[in-house]
């Protein structure tokens, strides 16, 4: 391992400090490059940069790794829950008996949404889509609870954090509720935190919602695989949107928005309307073509991954999950049946093996959640309801980290020089 790399910039010999964490790539630090050489780097899109240093999730895109403070992916969506995963993320271990029963019992008294909004549902078209609504509400609640918006107060910051982790069901299932014209549904402290989304989503008043054990054990699997994951581009949005000193909620406000990108978390909407759009089995070539195809602004939704050169490892998670829940529930969905089959054509086809295309998390996610009862529509705030304990972790981290400051990237300017104004007479 070396400490340090020489660098010629602008006519000076730089020795520039090499940083290793416990595991992955060792980082340049550069932090003192425009200082010493009046140089910046590029790198847009941020497919070289390190933006922090994190102690929460590691990713090997070669290996197909993913770690939450070190234990691998797939053990965690095969013996824990979820709310075993919110504990890990944000206290950095996996809770006691004892630790757990706690913490599930504060994020069950959070549960419930300040009577005012509700009528912000009100606002919204009935068509309106469920991830508008998330972004409007989940920005309102700085409205309602100011008591815990003081990011310089630890204890503030756990308080928003355990709201914002309890009440996101609540305020999905209500986006769901509202735009099927049924009354909204009381969240239950009897049930676990997945039972309880389950009921307020597909429980009606008229009668007592009984939770599958099937659809609630496949539900929670999946909030787990969409926890956390790294710098995301939404993590890196919340991060971003903390570092100036913005509240918790408008943090994870603007999270949500960038979440709502196909080529980000609203890849598993896009994904399964493509599984749709493409229909049948023998269709399959021509969106392969059309994904190779330069002149095609066409991708393969559900494919490919910023980091992942080899296979998601929660794309595997999610297969096996499909498969159990389809069998459990007696459900056959033809375009399953087109997934499988669509990832094995792409597999053996030159171009994705070359590019080191593969199914991510959200090549399958949409076939369990239409099996379940959700429209594509909600896809995506699904993801924003289990990805915001990882926000939640990652924005804490950020803001108690005493090298913190705020994120200010700088630019390669290609504009025009300097020229002087012309009056308005004078212009031809
Ligand atoms: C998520 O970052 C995260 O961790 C995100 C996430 C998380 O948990 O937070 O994992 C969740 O966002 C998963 C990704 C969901 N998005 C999609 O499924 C949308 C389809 N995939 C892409 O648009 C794309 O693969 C990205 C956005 C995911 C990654 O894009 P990159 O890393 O910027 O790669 P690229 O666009 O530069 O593509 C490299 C090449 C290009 O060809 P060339 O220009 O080199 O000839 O691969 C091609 C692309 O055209 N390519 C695809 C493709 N994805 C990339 N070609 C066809 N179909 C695809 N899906």
């Amino acid at each position: 391992m070396t400490d340090s790399v020489k660098l010629n910039a602008a006519g000076k010999d730089l020795d520039l400090k090499v940083l290793s964490g416990s595991v992955g790539p060792d980082v340049i630090d550069i932090r003192k490059l425009y200082a010493q050489t009046g140089m910046f780097t590029y790198d847009p899109g941020f497919t070289s940069t390190a933006s922090c240093d994190s102690a929460i999730t590691y990713i090997d895109g070669d290996e197909g790794v993913l770690l939450h403070r070190g234990y691998p992916i797939g053990q965690l969506a095969e013996k824990s829950t979820f709310m075993e995963v919110c504990h890990l993320l944000l206290n950095g271990e996996l809770p006691t008996k004892d630790e757990l029963d706690k913490f599930s019992y504060t994020i069950s008294r959070h549960t419930m949404l300040h009577e005012q909004l509700a009528t912000f549902y009100r606002g919204f078209r009935r068509d309106a889509h469920p991830m508008a609504i998330m972004c409007g509400v989940v920005g309102a609640l700085s409205a309602f609870y100011q008591d815990s918006a003081d990011i310089t107060d630890p204890q503030q910051r756990m308080i928003a954090s355990h709201r914002l982790i309890a009440k996101m069901p609540t305020i999905a299932a209500m986006a769901y509720k509202y735009s099927i014209g049924q009354p909204f549904m009381s969240p239950k402290n009897n049930l676990s935190y997945t039972g309880n989304f389950l009921q307020m989503t597909f429980g009606v008043p008229a009668e007592e919602y009984v939770v599958n054990p099937v659809v609630e054990r496949a539900m929670d699997r999946i909030f787990i695989l969409h926890a956390d994951h790294e710098q995301n581009a939404s993590t890196s949005t919340v991060r971003l949107a903390g570092s100036s000193g913005a509240n918790p909620f408008a943090c994870i406000a603007a999270g949500i928005a960038c979440l709502w990108g196909p080529a980000h978390g609203g890849a598993n909407e896009a994904a399964l309307n493509m599984l749709r759009e493409i229909g049948t089995v023998d269709r399959i070539p021509e969106y392969i073509a059309r994904a190779k195809d330069k002149n095609d602004p066409f991708r393969l939704m559900g494919f490919g991954h910023r980091v992942y050169k080899n296979y998601d490892p929660r794309a595997t998670v999610m297969q096996q999950t499909v498969r159990e829940v389809l069998g459990e529930l007696g459900v056959t969905d033809p375009v399953f049946d087109v997934a499988i089959a669509l990832e094995e054509m792409a597999l053996s086809d030159p171009y994705f093996i070359e590019k080191k295309l593969f199914p991510n998390v959200d090549f399958y996610s949409g076939v369990i959640l239409s099996a379940i009862g959700f429209p594509t529509t909600m896809f995506t705030a699904l993801f924003a309801l289990a990805r915001t304990v990882g926000w939640v972790a990652q924005w804490n981290e950020m803001i108690s980290d005493p090298e913190q400051k705020i994120g200010r990237p700088r630019q390669l300017y290609t504009g025009p020089t300097q020229r002087d104004f012309v009056p308005l007479a004078d212009r031809t």
